[in-house]
């Protein structure tokens, strides 16, 4: 097994509204075969080996997140958000230290797979300056304006997930720079790619969907349900 000898600090932003989840409870703190997922998110963060954790929050949730994440066996700082997540993310980066890896991760990814993140932040320590997982997309894509539209040749697109990994001063001047041209990003590869750094693509999985809408909650409870009774049935062949 490869060494890792720089610390990587995952960075879970959770301080979105959802508003296309809707509902009640705010998304990252939404019970998923009763856990909240931002546990299970930065449960996956850490099973993939970071060794820190910083989740970013809105504002008046910091205690109910502190309770949801009580007894995570890695030091773990909360810190507040902004009004777009890149904003958030800027802010946990003051909060990231001062070298190493960072993989920023959505707290609405709560089930990517140990291997994923694994692979993220092994590609970082190897030298690259900034890595995401990406998945085929699958559906047939069309370009719509108004009425008319015509088909997109889907052979050259990847839909991007994360956690996205980077050399984490290189993230931070990228962001800075940004923040200074007034870029307006949906992630942080894009923030990279901006500031002139190469984006280094490996593969990402489908259990890394993104809770986003309601249909999305029923997936991410049969994946969890699916993952208990694994580990059951591991237990009773190996207790
Ligand atoms: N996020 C954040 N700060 C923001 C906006 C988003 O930390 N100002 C986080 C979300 O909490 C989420 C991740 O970025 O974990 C991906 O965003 P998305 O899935 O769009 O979540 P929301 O912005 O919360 O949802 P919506 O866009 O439906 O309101
Ligand atoms: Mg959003």
């Amino acid at each position: 097994m490869q060494m890792i000898d720089r610390p990587v600090v995952a960075l879970v932003v959770a301080a979105g509204s959802g508003s296309r989840l809707g509902g009640e409870v705010p998304k990252a703190l939404v019970q998923i075969d009763g856990r909240p997922l931002v546990r299970w998110s930065v449960e996956a963060m850490v099973a993939g080996g970071c060794q820190r954790v910083v989740v970013v929050v809105a504002a008046p949730l910091v205690d109910d997140f502190r309770a949801a994440l009580a007894g995570v066996s890695v030091p773990l700082q909360i810190v507040v958000g902004g009004a777009r997540r890149q904003d958030s993310v800027a802010n946990g980066l003051a909060a990231a230290g001062e070298q190493g890896i960072v993989l920023v991760h959505d707290a609405a990814r709560p089930f990517v797979p140990v291997d994923v993140v694994r692979s993220v932040h092994e590609a970082v320590a190897q030298g690259a300056a900034c890595v995401i997982p990406v998945v085929p997309v699958i559906d047939s894509i069309r370009r719509a304006r108004g009425v008319s539209s015509h088909v997109v040749d889907r052979s050259e697109l990847v839909a991007v997930q994360t956690p996205q990994g980077f050399d984490l001063a290189t993230l931070r001047e990228s962001h800075e720079q940004a923040a200074l041209q007034g870029l307006e990003v949906t992630d942080d590869a894009a923030v990279c790619e901006a500031a002139g750094h190469p984006v280094l693509l490996v593969a990402g999985a489908r259990e890394a969907m993104k809770v986003t809408e309601p249909f999305d909650i029923h997936v991410a409870n049969a994946i969890a349900t699916q993952r208990r009774q694994m580990a059951a049935n591991a237990f009773q062949e190996n207790p």
